[in-house]
């Protein structure tokens, strides 16, 4: 990654954290990008993991046309999305919701439950709170980059269990009330289930090799007891969020934002009690995780 502007054909994109996170200027997303400014938008993806765009007055269906640069647009499951849209999931916490859980509160890659992970999720922020309520992502390709060549080795070979029931292993974390704003389908047999993903995780479009493990939904790591996977998974948390590897959000409404959930993790600060917090989701499908050799 280059410190300097880049300038495509199409797009501005400016870094804006030491290893993750770029800003994209030049490019309006009320209207659907063309396909040069798509491939700019894809290879910021690619550069950068966390890709920001300001100021921008999108509605549902433009924000659905960013989100197909990535890939088909993918229904998640156990959380119900907008009555009127299932492809769009609000991100809501109301202002007299105090003290409860909020949605995506601790570190995780989104759906890592699932066989087929997403690969790209887009928020788009509506209302938000005058101060707080910011996003933090951090780069698991510079964690894995940066452990010494014998923990890396040690990894190679390693799977983990991710499990969706019920709703990640979030219930053995100390976690407040759920939430009355984002509704949690129960007994979802299309989340109830676990998959084995590598631990390194091949990016096939930039060969960069990736941690893929997450407190929210990796249990164990497979051929392993639970207390024997348990300082493995706590030194790669505590690694991957080093404070080098992150970047942190401060939103700004208008702000939408996309990132490479094969590459990141991300946590949403739960900071903002007695404020209305509101962004639109949507997701682009992603493959099947790919061990890296
Ligand atoms: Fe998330």
């Amino acid at each position: 990654m280059s410190l300097a502007v880049e300038t495509t054909a199409a797009l501005d994109v400016r870094p804006l954290a030491g290893t993750l996170g770029a800003e994209v200027l030049g490019i309006d997303l009320s209207s659907p990008p063309d396909a040069t400014q798509a491939e700019a938008i894809r290879a910021a993806m690619r550069d950068h993991k966390v890709i920001v765009f300001r100021d921008q007055t999108i509605d549902r269906a433009a924000q659905k046309d960013l989100t197909r640069v990535f890939g088909p647009l993918l229904r998640v499951p156990f959380v119900e999305p907008m009555a009127d849209d299932a492809d769009v999931i609000a991100v809501l916490k109301e202002a007299d919701e105090a003290n409860v859980s909020n949605f995506g509160g601790a570190w995780h890659s989104d759906f890592s439950c699932l066989e087929a992970p997403p690969a790209i999720s887009v928020l788009h922020a509506l209302e938000l709170p005058p101060l707080g309520g910011d996003t933090l992502w951090c780069d698991m390709a510079a964690a894995h980059e940066a452990l010494s060549p014998g923990y890396r080795a040690m990894l190679a070979g390693l799977s983990g269990n991710h499990t969706g029931r019920p709703y990640g292993t979030k219930a053995a974390l100390k976690v407040p009330n759920p939430s009355r704003s984002i509704k949690m389908k129960r007994n979802d047999p299309a989340a109830d289930l676990d998959s084995v993903h590598p631990v390194v995780r091949l990016d096939p479009e930039t060969g960069e090799k990736s941690l893929y493990v997450n407190p929210v939904y990796t249990s164990h790591l497979s051929g392993l007891s639970r207390e024997e996977s348990r300082p493995i998974l706590r030194f790669l948390q505590e690694h991957a969020t080093r404070p080098e590897f992150t970047y942190r959000h401060r939103w700004r409404p208008g702000d939408v934002v996309c990132w490479d959930n094969r590459r990141t993790m991300h946590l949403a600060l739960n900071d903002y009690d007695g404020y209305r917090r509101l962004l639109h989701r949507t997701t682009a499908a992603g493959e099947v995780p790919i061990a890296a050799a």
